[in-house]
């Protein structure tokens, strides 16, 4: 795409269904100045917008998203229901259950008063590599935006705005900030924008967020020809355009650029800065107003601004949730059966005896980690799922087998710590009890006893620590520094001359690393001590402190887990493994580097398989993992990151009370190695979509190696034949029968093909689908009408979508390589 003019009239266009508004967000903006305008571009903190008393304005909070409604808060304090990943939600391929996820979160967020989810992501499954895999739906930009759509338009039903994100090509995390994505236009449009041109076009999001990263060369925030000329030129978006936090750099830049709001602050490049380049005359205040004409009409919708009607008056708000139960039938439907030998499952009479093993069946992932993290208000662990749900008559043994992990925890309740901060001299400039056990995070003007944050050179976190047991106990850092970690008067650790690079909201919210283990001796106090020199983060506007202190206690050796394990497998009628990531493998801030799943896992399932003949795995990962024994068990679950009812929703399914009724959203490889897409590290900064518009399933079906799964499979409790299939002016027409014996849902999936064989198009690509409910013996016909751009390319030559005419084929089926019926479609 061309870096083209850019025409500041198409900015100013305000639609016409909120023509009501425009009078008042109009006189709203005559009575501000200059620097009121610039103000109420940036946030006030890290999650709001300021009021401005003067015109009747009151602050707009913001949280994330997308499983949940986090809050200002980032702890505990404040819990929200939890909702299954999004890949989950695009797992079970139904619209209607995404609008009442929606509605449940709109439900939430005014229960937490805030007015702008930040969600959802419509990013691309481009690799299984890409660390928020779990956050984004599909590898298909039709199912990403089906499911997208619903979930914008599920929330704004709420009068809650939702916030399309990353725009755009923000697929993977390595060098996030920085990364240039050099991607086609073909690609970009066919692919990477489709999902937000079309939630546009269908659900009028209030919202859309700038990604970090670039696009051939310029910065997402400053992008004036993918923000201001495609998003609001060609699509007529009305909604604002906020920075991805700590995304915008460059005042002149982002303002001309498309961008209005920059997120957070207090410390921003818009509010004095901007007035300032304003008066400079670096900008034309017409610019300015552009922006703030759009916050203004934000505010009206959320019913914030003085003289405006909300979008949705009190008296049109949905009926309230039942926020557990919906979460509990999100999950059940997004569970996908990939393997079901001799139909093991349901387990439907009951067996006499059940063996559940696996860390994860007793901690349950519920979530990935980073941004998308939010508080659950509590959480049905596997364990507690089938307790409850089992009569007495199934005895129930639960052995935790091999641990998925080495995770750190930040230094805690066995710990007693000073923080001690320094300049350059040595000198202290603050000495005191650590006020959040091993974590540290100070912003620049909130550090302790006051201390000058210009002065500040290095920051140590020192006490005693008091093991509870012997062993080797495991520390580790998290966040940013030059550290020096000595315990026990071991240097584990010593970089204090040359600070490692750190992303920032990493650093903040992420991972900790681990520095290495030494033995000690239960109550036998040491010293411990992490000194960080260069301790100042500073990005963009964000000035502050964050690090920690971590810990781990020696783990129990994993070989009586194991034995242990086998045992009550080869005692037990069924075995239920429950296998999982962990939060350092799936997490936003740093990609996969393998698929593979962590700790000894592997073996355990192998072992277990071994043993037991009716043995079922139910894997818990938001994302692909490698099953290197999926054809030695007899069942395979993936109940991606379920949520907070993940227990109560598995024990329905595994029981015959729910059927699983997910199909993948993305293809399942065998190995990573297979996988189309591995490349996610930039060269030079520079990352090549050199794949151009074959990625997922487009790219398996030009592969000679099949996948371990294909794209849409998945197994229900019942069997289906698909009977007739017509097809009239784009809508297609299949009739299923369900010939099994229990009810199910069929997901009847429709992909195009063109039979001229062009080899600029990928083999078929999916052109709708719908859900077929039914009752053993019945026949449902659904109706699937297929969107203009079945039939459509862009053309690089005329910058335009082009209607492609000939014969196509239109396959139905219940995946992307069956073919159970199809119809020629003449175009
Ligand atoms: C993420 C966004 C998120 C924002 C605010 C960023 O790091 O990329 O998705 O909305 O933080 O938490």
């Amino acid at each position: 795409m061309s870096q083209g003019q850019y025409i500041p009239s198409s900015e100013s266009r305000i639609a016409l269904d909120t023509r009501d508004h425009a009078v008042v967000v109009e006189s709203a903006l005559a009575r501000l100045d200059l620097d009121a305008k610039t103000r109420l571009l940036a946030g006030q903190d890290v999650w709001s917008l300021p009021a401005l008393p003067e015109i009747g304005l009151e602050s707009l909070v913001m949280s994330d998203g997308p499983v949940g409604v986090r809050g200002r808060a980032w702890n505990a304090a404040d819990p929200a229901l939890t909702l299954p990943s999004p890949t989950a939600l695009a797992a079970t391929w139904d619209t209607r259950l995404a609008r009442r996820t929606g509605r449940v979160l709109a439900q939430e967020a005014r229960r937490k008063g805030v007015h702008l989810l930040l969600a959802p992501t419509v990013n691309l499954h481009r690799s299984p590599l890409g660390g928020r895999h779990f956050e984004a739906y599909s590898e298909d930009p039709l199912l990403t935006a089906r499911i997208g759509g619903s979930y914008v338009a599920g929330v704004q039903d709420g009068g809650v705005g939702a916030t399309v994100k990353h725009f755009v090509a923000n697929d993977a995390e390595t060098e996030r900030f920085t990364v240039d994505n050099r991607v086609d236009e073909r690609t970009l449009r066919e692919l990477y924008l489709a999902p937000f041109e079309d939630i546009i076009a269908t659900a009028r999001p209030w919202a859309i967020m700038s990604a970090y990263n670039r696009v051939n060369g310029v910065t997402m925030t400053e992008h004036a020809d993918l923000q201001i000329g495609v998003l609001r030129g060609e699509w007529n978006f009305d909604g604002v355009a906020v920075s991805d936090w700590l995304a915008a750099r460059d005042a002149v830049g982002a303002i001309t650029g498309g961008l209005d709001i920059a997120m957070p602050g207090p410390m921003t490049i818009y509010g004095p800065a901007l007035a300032a380049a304003v008066r400079a005359g670096q900008v034309a205040e017409a610019h300015v107003d552009n922006a703030a004409r759009r916050v203004l009409l934000l505010a009206a919708r959320a019913g914030l601004l003085a003289g405006a009607e909300p979008a949705v008056p009190e008296s049109a708000l949905p009926a309230p949730i039942d926020g557990r139960a919906l979460a509990r039938e999100i999950a059940a439907r997004s569970f996908v059966l990939l393997r079901n030998e001799g139909g093991v499952l349901p387990l439907d009479p009951a067996p006499g005896s059940i063996a559940l093993i696996g860390a994860a069946a007793r901690e349950a992932r519920i979530l990935g980690g980073g941004s998308a993290t939010v508080f659950p208000e509590h959480i049905v662990s596997p364990l507690e799922g089938l307790r409850d749900a089992l009569s007495g008559s199934t005895s129930l043994s639960y052995e935790r087998g091999a641990d998925p992990g080495d995770g750190l925890g930040v230094a805690g309740a066995d710990f007693v710590l000073r923080t001690v901060l320094r300049d350059e001299s040595g000198s202290i400039l603050a000495d005191e009890p650590a006020q959040r056990g091993g974590a540290i995070r100070w912003l620049a003007d909130g550090l302790p006893d006051g201390a000058d944050y210009t002065n500040l050179a290095s920051v140590e976190i020192s006490g005693v620590f008091t093991p509870r047991r012997s062993g080797a106990h495991s520390f580790g850092t998290k966040g940013a520094g030059g550290f020096r970690l000595i315990v026990d008067g071991v240097t584990l650790l010593d970089e204090v001359g040359s600070p490692a690079l750190v992303d920032p909201i990493d650093a903040i919210t992420g991972r900790s690393v681990p520095r290495g283990q030494v033995e000690l001796v239960a109550d036998r106090p040491v010293r411990v001590s992490l000194l960080a020199s260069a301790p100042k983060l500073e990005f963009g506007a964000l000035r502050g402190v964050s690090f920690g202190l971590t810990h781990r206690d020696p783990v129990v050796d994993d070989e009586q887990r194991l034995d242990a394990a086998v045992a009550a497998a080869a005692a037990a009628e069924v075995a239920i493994v429950v296998v999982s990531t962990t939060e350092f493998v799936e997490s936003e801030g740093f990609d996969r580097t393998d698929l593979r799943l962590p700790g000894r896992q592997d073996e355990l399932v192998r072992r277990v398989a071994a043993v037991n003949p009716r043995t079922v795995v139910v894997v818990n990962s938001g994302s692909p993992v490698e099953m290197p024994w999926r054809t030695e068990v007899s069942a395979i679950l993936l109940t991606w990151f379920p949520g907070q009812e993940a227990g109560a929703a598995l024990a329905d399914v595994l029981l015959g009370v729910a059927e699983p009724g997910g199909r993948l959203p993305t293809t399942w490889p065998a190995r990573l190695a297979d996988a189309p897409v591995t490349e996610v590290v930039p060269d030079g900064g520079v990352l090549e979509y050199s794949e151009g518009p074959y990625i997922g399933y487009r790219a398996w079906q030009r592969h000679d190696i099949a996948p371990a799964y294909p794209f849409g499979h998945g197994f229900g409790y019942t069997e289906w034949d698909y009977e007739r299939i017509e097809s009239t002016a784009g809508t297609v027409r299949v009739r299923v029968r369900n010939v099994g014996a229990r009810a199910g849902r069929e997901i009847v999936q429709v992909y195009a093909a063109s039979a001229a064989d062009d080899p600029a198009r990928p083999d078929r690509w999916l052109a709708g689908f719908a859900t077929a409910d039914a009752a053993p013996g019945e026949a449902v016909d659904v109706s699937i009408t297929l969107p203009e751009r079945t039939f459509q390319r862009w053309d690089e030559h005329t910058g335009k979508w082009a209607t492609i005419p000939g014969r196509y084929e239109l396959h139905a089926g219940h995946h992307s390589a069956a073919s159970e019926l199809s119809v020629t479609q003449h175009i």
